[in-house]
């Protein structure tokens, strides 16, 4: 009989690991994916910020929440909303209450300043799930949930909206229709070329701007790569992607 569970990873959930030190390394994971982030809102258009990935546990939640940290170290003010109905795990990451959220304010039971919660990071909030939501399609869908995005497009510099998966989930649809663009996570040597591509392909036909991709779960004895920043790395790839460039990140993987 077994009588401990061999860990998949150091932690069961995502921890943060940006601080004030690793987040002004530009040859850091977490600082490059900031900066990146950081140019592509210059001018305040990329602002509303969807985090999405093909399959669950790819590290999705983890890399939004230590994004949402780094941009507020760098004076930035950041609302993380918690939008993976089915699996929400910000409020875990960043160490506070899963209630009174989303469910209690689209039930009209809590108004905007009740949910929006403080955390011990300087310069991020959080909006959490709160109670069950069985039908997320008429939460995304409705005037109000998008009321309140809107409200906080003019009051952050920053909406991050973490998302359940792609090819798990439909509620991709709605949320590309609320958010100005899409930070696609890849899970280094895990996620396949074939989920990539369908999951990519998805986004697009659904209207989705796709920002940039980056690689979570990076193991650095699988890489060559100069870059490499520790086990707890993201690899950025920048720009506007042609489907070939992610195709091609995937085999090097
Ligand atoms: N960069 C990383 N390095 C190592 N483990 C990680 C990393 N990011 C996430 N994890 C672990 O992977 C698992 C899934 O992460 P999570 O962020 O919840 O994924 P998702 O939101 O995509 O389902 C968790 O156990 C988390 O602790
Ligand atoms: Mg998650």
């Amino acid at each position: 009989m077994k009588l401990f569970r061999k860990k998949k990873n150091n932690f069961e959930t995502g921890k943060i690991v940006v601080n004030e030190e690793n987040n002004l390394l530009s040859t850091g994971g977490h600082g490059r994916l900031k900066d990146n982030i950081l140019y592509l809102n210059a001018d305040g258009k990329n602002k509303v910020i969807q985090v999405e990935s093909s399959v669950q546990s790819e590290g999705k939640t983890t890399a939004i929440c230590n994004l949402a940290v780094s941009l507020g170290l760098t004076s930035k003010k950041v609302v993380l909303v918690d939008l993976d109905f089915h699996r929400p795990r910000v409020h875990r990451t960043l160490e506070i209450e899963r209630e009174n959220g989303i469910a209690e304010y689209m039930l009209g039971s809590l108004d905007k300043k009740d949910i929006i919660k403080k955390t011990k990071y300087n310069n991020v909030d959080v909006i959490t799930r709160g109670a069950e939501i069985y039908n997320a399609t008429l939460v995304l869908m409705s005037d109000k949930f998008k009321d309140l995005i809107k409200q906080l497009r003019e009051e952050y510099d920053f909406v991050l909206l973490d998302c359940p998966p792609v090819l798990q989930v439909s509620d991709y649809i709605h949320i590309c229709k609320i958010s100005d663009g899409v930070l696609f996570l890849v899970a280094y040597a895990s996620t396949t070329k074939a989920q990539v591509s369908a999951a990519i392909k998805e986004l697009r036909n659904n209207g989705a701007n796709i920002l940039g991709t980056a690689f979570t779960l990076y193991d650095k004895k699988k890489d060559n790569s100069h870059y490499a920043s520790g086990h707890y790395g993201y690899g950025y790839h920048y720009g506007c992607h042609a489907k070939d460039d992610e195709e091609d990140s995937i085999e090097k993987a």
